[in-house]
């Protein structure tokens, strides 16, 4: 006999709902971004040094290969990649797993040979050796360490066709980890740059040795502990306000994480499948963190 259903209360259903969000939806930084990106800006996004040496390596390879229709693919929606200049005929395919932010990012009117697609980069819905290069911009800082830089490894190595290149920007701790301190001196001597790059040195500076681990609630916590002052450090430093506010947006994200491992640990992990052939570190200020760096498939 088929039991009819049990009556479920309003307060439970709610109770499903919430539960059932919390997991979809639970907070993290990143779809909860959306149209504020553009506060966002260099070192965390690629400045015009960073694309024009992306776009060198590309074009470095393409001579080298010489395909007549190249397939390339993003790790991530970075509009200054979809954007810049491309070996004729590619075609791009860009993976972001949050649907927000495709939405809320993706140039689709402007780009016709480019499609974005909602996808883990540890599992790619792509054949093996569909792609010619992979591009990124600071995406494998989202990944854990070590675990996801090996499967990342893996991944692409096996979507690559052979002869193939990962070219991404990384950023990299440096070996000897800066005391909070420091950085809030030079932040209020007018020694860093945008507040951009002030973040990501709090960042690294707070990073746990073991797996060079932060997640960005804990840089709230720092940010929040140190700062007296949003408004009198924009006024001082003539830096604008919203720019600075966006670091609220870290507050209770502690399951967004990123990742700053030293190069030399991602290339010894890269090593059985990949050959680590160009470093290329920017000019800007604290370039060497943010060095692009060209794997080529063994
Ligand atoms: C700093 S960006 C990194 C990529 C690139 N710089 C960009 O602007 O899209 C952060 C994005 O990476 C995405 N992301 C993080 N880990 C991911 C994964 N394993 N697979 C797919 N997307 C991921 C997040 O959803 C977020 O939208």
């Amino acid at each position: 006999m088929v039991q009819a259903p049990l009556p479920v209360s309003r307060r439970r259903q709610q109770q499903l709902l919430d539960k059932r969000y919390s997991v979809t939806l639970s907070k993290t930084y990143w779809n909860n971004v959306g149209s504020d990106w553009d506060l966002v800006g260099p070192p965390l996004r690629p400045s015009l040094e960073d694309t024009a040496i992306m776009e060198g390596l590309v074009e470095r390879w393409h001579n080298s290969i010489n395909l007549v229709f190249p397939q390339a693919v993003i790790l991530g929606v970075t509009q200054e990649i979809v954007k810049m200049r491309w070996p004729a005929n590619t075609n791009i395919l860009a993976f972001d797993r949050e649907p927000a932010r495709i939405h809320s990012l993706w140039p689709h009117h402007t780009v016709s040979n480019a499609a974005a697609l909602c996808s883990n980069w540890l599992e790619l819905p792509l054949i093996d050796g569909y792609a010619d290069l992979v591009l990124a911009d600071g995406s494998f800082t989202l990944l854990a360490f070590p675990e996801d830089y090996i499967k990342i490894a893996h991944e692409l190595s096996r979507i690559l066709a052979p002869g193939g290149i990962v070219a991404v920007r990384m950023y990299v701790a440096p070996l000897r980890l800066e005391s909070v301190d420091e950085i809030f001196k030079d932040l209020w001597e007018g020694k860093i740059g945008n507040f951009n790059t002030f973040k990501w040195r709090l960042a690294m500076a707070l990073i746990d040795p073991s797996d060079f681990t932060v997640s960005f609630d804990e840089i709230w916590k720092v940010w929040n502990d140190k700062m007296t002052s949003s408004e009198k450090l924009a006024k001082t430093l003539n830096w604008p306000l919203p720019v600075i506010s966006m670091i609220e947006k870290y507050k209770g994200c502690d399951s967004t994480r990123n990742t700053y491992p030293p190069l030399e640990k991602v290339s010894q992990l890269f090593a059985p499948l990949f050959k680590m052939e160009d470093v290329i570190v920017p000019s800007y200020q604290d370039g060497e963190r943010y060095p692009t760096v060209c794997f080529r498939k063994i």
